[in-house]
Order: structure tokens, then C-alpha cells, then sequence
């Protein structure tokens, strides 16, 4: 087997629809109010999709931006990894259309399904191809057109979510940079918690399942809440006891944005300070598997991140799922 190589992001980008969805509009939709959202969750407005826009077409957005920040043709990228819960169909993979719209015509494609941890899995699963020396370059984009499966009359879900697309091309970067260590874990006992119950093999589409509004999301908030508060912690502190760096070498966490209240419970926990935490849940809601990388996007473009950096990604979600990857940032910003 040849040597294990080192691989990191080289490119990176996103792209969110244009229409913004307010918590005053929520207003005049639901029973809630802009301040119940505000002191419960952080989150100010969302982005939502066209009628005709689907998951692909975000994702290809996000794509093509990755692409060019990394100066990678479409040809040389030999894996697509796309991680959604809102795939534009059960199948053909929603990473297949994306394969084909930007003439990635040497990658093989699958998609993922690992809901808000998506991102993080999709990384460390396409690091993976990379280390072993057999595949050189792979796409991993977290795309959700989550507006698709909200009870818009439901207002303890309607509130939290928002759609959009993050993308980053990995690549073998320079020895002890990139993807340092990673944990990934599930804890299917709790799927209930978190679901789209209607729709798949267990109740497939009738009209039954509309009716009872079964192919929408479903949420225990409590339930995910107390989770995602212990989930955090467990899974940093795993990454960082299979390295020697210490919690305080941590430049930028980069969390899944759900709730501000659920970051700042972990933040204490780690003992990291809150503003470590990269947070942008107040502009764009939970967006599922895109959150991670369209904050990581972000914090790159607002110089919050450089060359030797040591950043966490940590997402926690629907499965459960949970899991985080350590990153010393090799990339000139
Ligand atoms: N506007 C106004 N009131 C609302 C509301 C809304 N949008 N949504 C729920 N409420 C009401 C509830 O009906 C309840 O009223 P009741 O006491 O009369 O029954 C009250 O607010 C309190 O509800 P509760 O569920 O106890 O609130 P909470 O403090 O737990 O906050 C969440 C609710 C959803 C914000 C919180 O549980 C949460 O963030 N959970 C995690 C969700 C998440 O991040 N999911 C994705 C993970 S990837």
C-alpha cells in the first residue's frame, strides 16, 4: 500500500437562493413571533428556493464556485459526494445530475445521508480516497431545498430551517496539513427524534400519508436539543484525545448552525469561548447539510481563517447522527 497522503480543502464555495424569507413574514404565516425566534434561536431570516429550483441546482452553484477557487477543472475531479436530506428524487443520486451539469465526466457519484452531520462525513469519506493515493481530486457539497419538506403551518419547525449549498474540492496538501483527525458517530435510537416519516418503503405515498402530513419534517425539539448539547462536546473532545493539540490551540470552530442556545451550552462545556464559534444561523436558519461549509465560506472570506490554523467542523442531526473533523488549514487565504 503506498504511503497515506495528507489532504485538506483547496476550494471552496456556496450559494443560497435569493429570496429571503423574514421572521416578520413568518408573522403574518404562523403563530410566532420575531422575538420568540430571536431568544430561541438565534435565527433573524432564511433563504428560500424557487418553485423550479431543487437541490441539484443549488448544489451545482455551490459546485462551480468550489471549482474555480481551487482552479480545478470539472474533468479532474474523480468522486462527487453530494449530503442531502432533500435529494431531487429518491433516485437517480442527486450527485449523478450534478455530475453530469458540470461535465465532471471522469467522477464516479453517490449521494449521503447523514442529515446536519452530512458535511463532515462527506469530507472524511472523500479524504479517504484521497489517502490511499487512489483518487486525486473529490467534490463534497452539502446541498438542502429543506423549504420542500416544511409544514409551512407547523410553527415549531417552519422557523428553524432555510435552504442553500455549500461545496469544497479536496486535494493532497503538504505534509502534517489538511484533515488531522476526525469522529464520526450515530445513534440510531433517537431517529425518531428527527424525521420525514412518510414517503420511503416504510409508508410509501398514498394519500393517506399526505393527508396526515407525513412527508413532512417532524421534530422532537426537547429531545434534539438535549442531544445536540452533549453531542458537541463528546465528539471534540474525541478528535482532539487522538492528537496532542489542546482544546486552547483551537483557532475557529466551525459548528452546523441549528441554535445559538445549543452552541453556546457546548461552548461552555469545551470551555472554548463562545466567539471561537463561527455563527451566520442568523441570516441563513438551519440549512441542514450545507450549514457547515456555507459558514466555513463565509469565515474564509471574512479573514477568519489562515494558513496553519488549527479549525473544528462539528455537526450534530437527524439520524442522530453526530461528528466532527480537526483541520490544520493549509491553504494561503
Ligand atoms: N413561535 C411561538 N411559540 C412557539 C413556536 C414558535 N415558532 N414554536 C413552539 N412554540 C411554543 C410551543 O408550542 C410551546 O408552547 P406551549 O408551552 O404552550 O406548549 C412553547 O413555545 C415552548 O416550546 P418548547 O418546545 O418547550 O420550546 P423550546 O424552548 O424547547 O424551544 C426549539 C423550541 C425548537 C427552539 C428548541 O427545542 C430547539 O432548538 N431544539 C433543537 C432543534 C434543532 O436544532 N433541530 C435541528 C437539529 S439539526
Amino acid at each position: 500500500m503506498a504511503e497515506i497522503k495528507s489532504v485538506g480543502i483547496i476550494g471552496i464555495g456556496s450559494y443560497v437562493p435569493e429570496t429571503i424569507l423574514t421572521n416578520e413574514k413568518l408573522e403574518t404565516m404562523v403563530d410566532t413571533t420575531d422575538e420568540w425566534i430571536v431568544s430561541r434561536t438565534g435565527i433573524k431570516e432564511r433563504r428560500i428556493a424557487k418553485e423550479d429550483e431543487a437541490c441539484s441546482d443549488l448544489a451545482v452553484r455551490a459546485a462551480l464556485k468550489a471549482l474555480e477557487d481551487a482552479n480545478t477543472k470539472p474533468e479532474e475531479i474523480d468522486l462527487i459526494i453530494v449530503s442531502t436530506i432533500t435529494p431531487d428524487f429518491a433516485f437517480p443520486s442527486t450527485a449523478a445530475l450534478v455530475q453530469d451539469r458540470i461535465g465532471a465526466i471522469n467522477a464516479a457519484a453517490f449521494d449521503l445521508e447523514a442529515a446536519c452531520t452530512g458535511f463532515v462525513y462527506g469530507l472524511v469519506t472523500g479524504a479517504n480516497f484521497i489517502a490511499t493515493g487512489m483518487y486525486k481530486k473529490v467534490l463534497v457539497i452539502g446541498s438542502e431545498a429543506l423549504s420542500k419538506i416544511i409544514d409551512w403551518e407547523d410553527r415549531n419547525t417552519c422557523v428553524l430551517f432555510g435552504d442553500g449549498a455549500s461545496a469544497a474540492i479536496l486535494g493532497e496538501v503538504e505534509k502534517g496539513y489538511g484533515i488531522i483527525s476526525y469522529d464520526l458517530k450515530a445513534k440510531g435510537s433517537g431517529g425518531e427524534f428527527l424525521d420525514q416519516p412518510g414517503g420511503g418503503s416504510r409508508n410509501p405515498a398514498t394519500v393517506k400519508t399526505i393527508e396526515n402530513k407525513m412527508h413532512f419534517l417532524k421534530m422532537k425539539g426537547q429531545d434534539v436539543f438535549k442531544f445536540a448539547v452533549t453531542a458537541i462536546p463528546e465528539t471534540i473532545n474525541n478528535i482532539l484525545e487522538k492528537t496532542d493539540i489542546n482544546i486552547k490551540d483551537i483557532e475557529l470552530v466551525v459548528p452546523h448552525q441549528a441554535n445559538y442556545r445549543i452552541i453556546g451550552s457546548a461552548a461552555k462545556k469545551i470551555d472554548l469561548p463562545v466567539e471561537k464559534f463561527y455563527m451566520n444561523l442568523e441570516t441563513y436558519g438551519n440549512t441542514s447539510s450545507a450549514s457547515i461549509g456555507l459558514a466555513l465560506d463565509e469565515a474564509i472570506k471574512k479573514n477568519k481563517i489562515k494558513k496553519d490554523d488549527y479549525i473544528i467542523m462539528v455537526g450534530f442531526g437527524a439520524g442522530l447522527t453526530y461528528g466532527s473533523c480537526l483541520i490544520k488549514w493549509s491553504k494561503e487565504v
